[in-house]
């Protein structure tokens, strides 16, 4: 069975391109995966298919209606059972490699990209399972934080990495980030590659490489040992 995502979106161009170039478009070429985007717009009602409104209360910024968003995911839902129902959001939890280790053993994932100054709140209550922020900083919509969240998750299906243990090296994997990684020439303007590299002692190169990513770990992202 295939892992299916389902973007919803205002802005459905500004999120096509991630999936159409790399991993990510072969993953969806060999059938490992499928992406789905949708125009929330479509869902909107009247001339103008509106799709948002003025916060109540006042304030500035505008509200995307609940009403469009419902439709689109209520149809979806009729179609197959959704795992997870996500919301980008910067008041969202705190992406990280664990969050996309759990995602990706899902099966059917939607994911609604926020904008303006986000959605109705009685959509979060209802229908949202998950709300993920990509990091303290505000982004212009959710489009990028969702190709962002699709990426963590795809690269971990099995199947969609060539190397089977490619991916269970990346950085995060152990709660270390990734140590140095060299190729030819050994000999680059003078720069040499560490010599224990050119070893062929597989023992060796792993200690090395596990002391490499003790140290940068420690100096870059103490936090990581907590
Ligand atoms: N939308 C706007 N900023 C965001 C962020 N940091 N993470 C997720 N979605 C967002």
């Amino acid at each position: 069975m295939s892992f299916r995502i389902d973007i919803i979106s205002l802005l459905p161009t500004l999120i096509e391109s991630p999936f159409n170039a790399s991993i990510l478009k072969r993953a969806q070429q060999k059938d490992l995966v499928e992406i789905n985007i949708h125009d929330l717009r479509e869902y909107g009602q009247g001339k103008h298919k509106q799709v948002d409104d003025y916060a109540f209360g006042g304030g500035a910024g505008m509200v995307m209606l609940a009403q469009p968003i419902f439709e689109c995911i209520e149809k979806l839902k009729k179609e197959r059972v959704y795992d997870a129902i996500v919301y980008t959001t910067p008041d969202g939890a705190r992406f990280n490699q664990k969050m996309a280790n759990k995602l990706s053993l899902l099966n059917n994932v939607i994911i609604l990209c926020g904008h303006y100054k986000g959605i109705d709140q009685r959509v979060r209550e209802s229908l949202i399972t998950h709300e993920i922020s990509i990091g303290d900083y505000v982004l212009s919509g959710g489009e990028i934080a969702a190709a962002v969240i699709s990426d963590a998750i795809v690269r971990l299906i099995p199947g969609v990495l060539n190397d089977g243990s490619s991916a269970l090296t990346d950085s995060f994997q152990d709660d270390l980030l990734a140590p140095p990684i060299y190729t030819r020439p050994a000999n680059f303007k003078g720069m040499k590659v560490p010599e224990i590299l050119l070893s062929g002692d597989s023992k060796r190169i792993d200690e090395w490489r596990n002391e490499q990513a003790i140290e940068i770990t420690r100096s870059r992202r103490p936090d990581l040992f907590s």
